[in-house]
């Protein structure tokens, strides 16, 4: 799809992989709506960008409709939603404490893997009343997974099966949606260099780096953003999970 004047929907868009491929879709042409329960960096990159900024809970039905709503109203209905709001809350199944709360575990799920089904719902009920693009398109879905989908670390019981439960999704819903020319795939980033990873001491940062084969460095949010790009833009990708992790697996600790 040429993302040229098409309507975007970012979620996350205020930070990291989400304000990176929102500056990247804005780039390209896209009016870009950026959601995020922090208004405030999302206002930010919006007025960067030219873009609007809009407050929204992913995990809350009501503030999503209302947000995509609005974001309609601007632009039009989306025909590109990417799903980048996340958490990435750490703790073992039983710690030091006993049993982790099960409310912390339900969080993850609830922001990670429900926010993201929430937006794709609401963001693929406007696109399949649109009319279809040159060659049957209609809209482009994409969720971020993670590496952990696959090889999650003690202590990434929640985050990880949140992510699982995004490469889950894809493909039924790639099924889904296929008869109206709407494509779903997600992306399953290794280590990102995002502020939550910037938080991190240097020597932290240093040595994750150093365990990606290559190269041996964190991801840049810019490589996300890219390869975001490259699954619009190529319609032969569909109901797929493809990984960009410079060929790292992580280990179990
Ligand atoms: N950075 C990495 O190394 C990495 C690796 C694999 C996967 N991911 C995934 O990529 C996505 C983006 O991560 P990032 O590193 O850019 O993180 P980030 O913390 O920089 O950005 C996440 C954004 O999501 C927003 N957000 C959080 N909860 C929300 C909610 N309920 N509703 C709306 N917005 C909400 C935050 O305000 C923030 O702006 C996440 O899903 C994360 O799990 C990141």
């Amino acid at each position: 799809m040429n993302v040229n004047g098409v309507a975007a929907i970012v979620t996350g868009g205020g930070s990291g992989l989400g304000a990176a491929t929102g500056r990247a879709l804005a780039a390209a042409g896209a009016r870009v709506a950026l959601l995020d329960l922090n208004e405030g960096a999302a206002a930010a990159v919006a007025e960067e960008i030219g873009g609007l900024a809009l407050p929204c809970d992913v995990a809350d039905a009501a503030s999503a409709e209302a947000a995509v709503a609005r974001a309609a109203t601007a632009h039009g209905p989306a025909r590109i939603l990417v799903n980048c709001a996340g958490v990435a809350t750490a703790g073992r199944i039983v710690g030091r404490n006993g049993p982790l709360d099960l409310q912390a575990y339900a969080k993850v799920i609830q922001v990670n893997l429900i926010g993201s089904f929430n937006l794709m719902r609401l963001v693929a009920a406007g696109a399949l009343a649109l009319d279809p693009l040159e060659g049957g398109e209609r809209g482009v879905i994409i969720s971020t997974a993670s590496i952990a989908a696959y090889e999650g670390q003690v202590g990434q019981a929640a985050y990880a099966s949140s992510k699982a439960g995004i490469v889950g999704l894809t493909l039924p819903a790639a099924r889904e949606f296929a008869p109206a020319g709407i494509r779903v795939c997600a992306i399953a980033p290794g280590i990102f260099e995002t502020p939550m990873l910037r938080g991190l001491p240097q020597e932290v940062q240093d040595s994750l780096g150093a365990a990606v084969p290559f190269p041996s460095r964190l991801g840049k949010p810019e490589e996300y953003a890219k390869l975001a790009l490259a699954i619009i833009d190529n319609s032969m990708l569909n109901g797929e999970v493809i990984r960009l992790d410079g060929g790292l697996r992580m280990q179990p600790k």
